[in-house]
């Protein structure tokens, strides 16, 4: 049986039958240990926590401020790689959390005009790096990390991306109903592109898995996937607690 996040990431991915053991090996772990994000409570919760304003808008403040931190993360790890396409992906990837931290700061100031004051600007400004890769044909490794290192990375990014993915397939009909009439369709649009972008991410760091299941590393891929989805269930638990008590001052 295949777990129901396994399947809107695979369909997501439209991979077919390519990447058997990243398939084999999501779907176990997702089975294993099924996400608080792959139960019906969870939208439901989601849905009515949503209707409040003060917390949406605390949520698209948060989104910004973890794209932004992953940016950052991302383009300071990619220097460790030993494997120069994984190191350009992440870096393009970086670049693509950074873009969304703006995307976010966009949406929350569509929805929410009268937060758009100065002050707010420059906070959220200040969460979205401007990452450019300049200076690109002088990047080298700096300290290359193991394999197993670069492999646990991936993984969980991969997995972090899913979680991702999900969330923003449930922010956009949110999104939709706060937006005014002329703006709908800009805001889905930016919705689209911010799940569109998450899908490639899932990709590359899939592609990633598998060239490491290829390689030797297929126990090790199967049972590391398994314990990170339980860590990361445990601290999209805690995550959740602390959104609820979330609420943007000034609302
Ligand atoms: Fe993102
Ligand atoms: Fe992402």
């Amino acid at each position: 049986m295949t777990n129901i996040v396994a399947s809107i990431t695979l369909e997501a991915l439209n991979i077919g039958d390519a990447l058997p053991y990243f398939q084999r090996a999501l779907n176990h772990a997702l089975t294993k240990h099924p996400p608080p994000y792959s139960y019906n409570n969870f939208a439901s919760n989601y849905r009515q926590l949503a209707k409040k304003p003060a917390w949406f808008a605390g949520l698209l403040m948060s989104d910004a401020d973890l794209e932004g931190y992953s940016a950052k993360q991302l383009w300071a790890y990619s220097d460790s790689l030993a494997d120069p396409d994984f190191a350009h992906e992440m870096r393009r990837h970086a670049r693509d959390e950074g873009r969304h931290a703006r995307m976010f700061g966009g949406l929350l100031f569509t929805l929410f005009p009268h937060l758009a004051a100065e002050e707010n600007r420059e906070k959220l400004q200040a969460m979205a790096p401007k990452l450019v890769d300049s200076k690109a044909p002088e990047r080298k490794t700096t300290r290359a990390v193991p394999i197993e290192e670069s492999l646990n990375s991936a993984i969980l990014i991969n997995l972090h991306e899913i979680k991702a993915l999900i969330l923003e397939q449930l922010l956009t009909p949110t999104l939709a109903a706060y937006a005014e009439a002329s703006d709908r369709r800009s805001v889905t649009q930016i919705a689209q592109r911010l799940i569109q972008d998450e899908v490639e991410h899932i990709r590359y760091t899939a592609e990633y898995i598998e060239k490491a299941a290829n390689s030797g590393y297929q126990e090790y891929i199967m049972e590391a996937v398994s314990d990170f989805q339980r860590t990361l269930n445990q601290v999209t638990l805690g995550d959740l607690e602390q959104s609820q008590s979330l609420v943007l001052e000034g609302l």
